[in-house]
């Protein structure tokens, strides 16, 4: 059966593989840029491709190091000489060909301090299409996917506890594989852990910890190689219904379940709109705070930060987005990383249609409102004739990580929503599940999408849109939706008379709380500060969203001396880079930078490589000017 399977995969992906490449044919020679062409990818796999990975590996906590073998089951063409892999920071032991384990000679090529080194493998010519390549190899510590957590970094603080980023060129950290999102592969996997410890990877999961710390994963649906994730600590399971369940260290546990009780209602929600959920069933992990983003749509597995614990499920549209992913980025993925805005412009706007249905349009608004105001401070950052304000990226010789932006999330987001409200909502629904269902498993440029889009839904329609504006060029069009919130714009008069009297604060939401703080006086006074905070008690908020924006009001109005232990128990106690950045910039800005410097070298060994290399970059810079 399991045979039968990984051949019907590796056909399908085949096929896959086939029409992207009968697609490139018919396209202007500008628009070349699919599977084969990605620029941050060594990789060349119209000559020979990994289409099937079997990975075998230790865990080794105590030299912060795994250690294994990936085994590659090869397309090649006819007159193929070699397979090329990526990899980055990691040691390469051995490579042979073949359950005969015929050993081959490897070359690796010369480090980029981004794309890594590129490994050559020789396809002997006496190698039967059946025969694996089997690379033997070992993680360096720092591998930046790779997040090694002491026991004090974890909710339980006696086991430590290990995950891994792919995204967004960082799975060949850990993995040889040929690390572009242009490119899917089927996996399964073999991982043993120290005793008392689970594992759980983006695959079918174990729900119990297994006797003897060997765990066997599978994951049947081709995903391309960022998708690959694992995790392992003190880890349980709790079932929040059929489909959806949430894993945490057990301390954490109840509460996680709690606050993700609605996980399947989202998931059917989400089913409704555009399709069936296509990867069997959906969980949450709860990892430790050194995790750098708020979520990771890993398939079948989402990972996600504990800041989301906020006790009142205020900040569980998270999970809408991860959960969205299934669908845009997981089940159709962008091609390469200048094409970003496919996965998260239109997860962004999926997991707004979700938590419309779910919890109302009043809510919802609020929380586009929110992120609309972050998408003019972005453009004004980057500045309005920016490049990087493209749809359409380039991010060739850059770290792909630059594109992640306001601008693919939130500018994408806005441009699905123009089109929404150009063709009419229930046209526009029919027209993206048409989308979903005719790209499944495949990976897809922005120009595919602009093809799509023409053809199925401005074309048949007769419609006009500025799609090339959008799309090719900077800045914010100006038939831009600008969102409306009634309850914000009472919100925005109490921030004005705050200098005053104190708001009148009843049946606000965290969302209406962020609001008013960010929307308090340029000229609001320290003192005025210190009343608010002592009538709500804003430094002590759990909620971290609220945290971080109270923090960052504090830090740039004068008001830091009052909050300094929070803000340093805040910085030192949780690595998420959407938290990290704005406060240490503030700290920066505000001419702080010795305290900045000082909070993060006590706080640096605790955050993820991502995070860490940002802050670092971010206070080096500063310390040039
Ligand atoms: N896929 C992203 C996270 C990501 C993007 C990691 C690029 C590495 C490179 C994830 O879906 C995401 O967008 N997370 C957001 C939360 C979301 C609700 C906007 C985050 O972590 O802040
Ligand atoms: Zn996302």
């Amino acid at each position: 059966m399991k045979n039968t399977m990984t051949k019907l995969f590796a056909v399908l992906t085949l096929m896959a593989f086939t029409v992207l490449a009968c697609q490139q044919e018919q396209k202007a020679p500008e628009t070349e840029k699919t599977a084969t062409s990605d620029p941050h990818s060594f990789s060349r796999p119209s000559e020979a491709r990994g289409t099937h990975l079997d990975l075998e590996l230790y865990v080794h906590f105590d030299r912060k190091e795994l250690e294994g073998v990936a085994r590659w089951t090869v397309e090649a063409a006819a007159d193929a000489t070699e397979i090329v892999f990526d990899t980055r920071q990691m040691h390469i032991d051995r490579v042979t060909v073949g359950e005969a384990e015929n050993p081959v000679d490897f070359t690796l090529g010369e480090e980029d301090p981004l794309l890594g080194q590129v490994l050559r493998v020789p396809l002997p010519e006496y190698r039967k299409p059946s025969d694996k390549i089997n690379i033997y190899y070992r993680t360096l510590p720092e591998a930046a996917a790779l997040g090694w957590m002491e026991p004090e970094m974890t909710a339980g603080k006696k086991l430590p506890f290990l995950f891994t980023q792919g995204q967004a060129i960082l799975t060949r950290t850990w993995i040889p594989c040929q690390d572009s999102p242009g490119l899917r592969i089927t996996y399964t996997a073999q991982v043993t852990v120290p005793g008392g410890m689970m594992a759980v990877m983006s695959a079918e999961n174990p729900q119990e910890k297994s006797g003897d710390g060997v765990y066997s994963f599978r994951m049947e649906q081709p995903i391309p190689p960022y998708l690959i994730a694992l995790a392992v600590g003190d880890i349980a399971f709790k079932s929040v219904g059929p489909r959806t369940g949430v894993y945490a260290e057990p301390v954490l546990l109840d509460k996680a379940a709690w606050e993700f009780a609605d996980m399947e209602n989202m998931l059917t929600t989400a089913e409704g709109l555009y399709g069936p959920y296509d990867w069997g069933r959906y969980d949450l992990i709860v990892l430790p705070p050194g995790f750098p983003f708020g979520g990771m749509e890993n398939p079948r597995l989402t990972f996600a930060t504990p800041t989301i614990l906020a006790g009142d499920r205020s900040l569980v549209s998270l999970v809408a987005h991860e959960l969205a992913h299934s669908w845009s980025g997981n089940l159709v993925t962008n091609a390469t990383w200048n094409d970003f805005w496919l996965n998260e412009g239109f997860t962004v706007y999926f997991e707004r249609r979700i938590m419309e249905a779910l919890y109302g349009l009043d809510y919802t608004n609020m929380l586009e409102l929110l992120e609309y105001r972050e998408l003019l401070d972005e453009i004004e950052y980057l500045g309005p004739e920016s490049p990087d304000t493209r749809l359409k990226l380039d991010l060739a010789g850059r770290d792909p990580d630059e594109g992640m932006t306001d601008i693919a999330y939130q500018k994408g987001a806005a441009f699905l929503k123009m089109l929404e409200q150009t063709a009419g909502r229930e046209r526009f629904d029919a027209f993206l599940k048409a989308w979903f269902d005719k790209h499944k498993f495949t990976s897809v440029t922005t120009e595919d999408f602009l093809a799509f889009l023409r053809e199925n839904l401005l074309d048949k329609y007769q419609l006009e849109a500025n799609v090339d504006e959008w799309v090719y060029q900077p800045g914010l069009p100006g038939n831009c939706p600008v969102p409306e919130s009634d309850r914000f714009s009472k919100v925005e008069a109490q921030a004005r008379a705050a200098m005053e009297k104190l708001p009148d604060t009843s049946g606000w939401t965290s969302h209406e709380w962020v609001h008013f703080v960010r929307n308090l006086p340029k000229e609001i006074s320290p003192q005025r500060l210190q009343e608010l905070d002592r009538a709500f008690q804003l430094s002590n908020t759990g909620n971290s969203e609220l945290l971080a924006a109270w923090l960052e009001t504090a830090i740039r109005r004068g008001y830091l001396a009052e909050v300094q232990p929070q803000l340093e128990s805040f910085l030192t106690s949780m690595g998420r880079r959407r938290f990290l950045m704005p406060l240490y910039t503030a700290l920066v800005d505000t001419g702080e930078l010795d305290l900045a410097r000082s909070i993060f070298a006590k706080a640096k060994d605790s955050y993820h490589a991502v995070s860490a290399n940002s802050v670092e970059k971010l206070l080096d810079e500063a310390g040039q000017q």
